[in-house]
C-alpha cells in the first residue's frame, strides 16, 4: 500500500527547506485525478484557464462563475493535494467586503483549500483580512498576467529598483499571512534572493531553480499545444501530437470499416 499523507496549507508552508514542491495547474476532473494520483502536493486552478481551456487571448475575461465551475470539478477529482483557486480579475481589486465574499465562495461552493491573489503591498490589507477569516492565501508577484495591459508579458524585476520593489512586496505579503508565494518570470538571482529572505515557500515559474517549488501550466508541460513553447517550460510528453495521431487513426479506421471490429461488438 502506498503511504500517502494528505496535504494541507500548513504542510506546504512547513515544506520549506525540507522538500521541493511540484505544482501543476488543472481545470477539470479527469486531469485533477491524474495529478493527484501522481502525488502532486498542490494543484492550482489557474485563471490561465481563460487561455488554455476557454480560448481567450488573456486571463482578463475569466469570471467568478468560470473559476467556481472549474475549481469544483478539480476538487471533486482530488483526495490528497491542496487545491488553490485563482481569484479572477476584478473579483478582489474593489471593496474588501465583496473580495471576502468572493474568496469565501471558493471554499464554500467549490471546495477549494485556498485562493491565489496577484499583486504586492497593495494587497496586504485584504490578504490579512482573508487569512484572519480562515481563508488561506497564496501570493503572486513578478509577472502578474492580470496586469498584462500595463506590463505586457515581459520578464519583471530586471533593474535594481524593480527588483527591490518585488522583494519588498514579497516581505509585505509574507507579513500579511500568505502561506506561499508564486514568483513568475523574474531573473533567477532575484528569485534566489527572495527565496532566502522568506520563511514561506516560493513557487517559481520562469524564475529559475532556487525557488522552493515550481509550477507549470499542465497543457504546456504535456505538450498539448504543439505550437506553444515558452523558454521556461520543459515538455514531459507530446500529448498534442499523440492525441492528433490517435484521432486520425480512429477516423481512418471508421472510414475503412476497420472499427468497430468483432471484439468491440455485442
Ligand atoms: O493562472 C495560472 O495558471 C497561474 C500560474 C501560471 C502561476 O497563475
Amino acid at each position: 500500500m502506498k503511504d500517502v499523507v494528505k496535504w494541507n496549507v500548513r504542510r506546504i508552508r512547513n515544506a520549506k527547506g525540507r522538500q521541493k514542491i511540484a505544482v501543476l495547474t488543472a481545470y477539470d476532473y479527469v486531469t485533477a485525478r491524474i495529478l493527484d494520483a501522481a502525488n502532486l502536493p498542490l494543484i492550482l486552478v489557474g485563471d490561465s484557464l481563460g487561455m488554455t481551456v476557454l480560448g481567450y487571448k488573456n486571463t482578463l475575461p475569466v469570471t467568478m462563475e468560470d473559476m467556481l465551475h472549474h475549481t469544483a470539478a478539480v476538487a471533486r477529482g482530488v483526495e490528497n493535494a491542496v487545491v488553490v483557486a485563482d481569484m479572477p480579475f476584478l473579483s478582489y481589486q474593489g471593496a474588501a467586503e465583496s473580495a471576502v465574499t468572493n474568496a469565501g465562495r471558493f471554499m464554500k461552493d467549490a471546495d477549494a483549500d485556498a485562493v491565489k491573489i496577484e499583486g504586492g503591498e497593495i494587497r496586504a490589507p485584504l490578504i490579512h483580512l482573508l487569512v484572519e477569516n480562515g481563508i488561506p492565501v497564496m501570493g503572486h508577484l513578478g509577472l502578474t498576467p492580470q496586469s498584462v495591459k500595463a506590463t505586457g508579458y515581459a520578464v519583471q524585476g530586471r533593474d535594481a529598483e524593480a527588483a527591490e520593489k518585488i522583494k519588498k512586496d514579497a516581505l509585505k505579503l509574507q507579513e500579511a499571512g500568505v502561506f506561499s508565494l508564486v514568483l513568475e518570470s523574474i531573473p533567477a538571482d532575484l528569485a534566489e534572493d527572495i527565496t532566502r529572505s522568506l520563511d514561506i515557500p516560493t513557487i517559481g515559474i520562469g524564475a529559475g531553480p532556487a525557488c522552493d517549488g515550481q509550477v507549470l501550466v499542465v497543457q504546456d508541460m504535456l505538450g498539448l499545444y504543439e505550437d506553444i513553447r515558452p523558454k521556461f517550460v520543459k515538455r514531459y510528453a507530446e500529448l498534442g501530437k499523440a492525441m492528433k495521431d490517435a484521432v486520425q487513426e480512429y477516423r481512418e479506421e471508421v472510414e475503412n470499416g476497420l472499427f468497430p471490429a468483432e471484439e468491440h461488438t455485442y
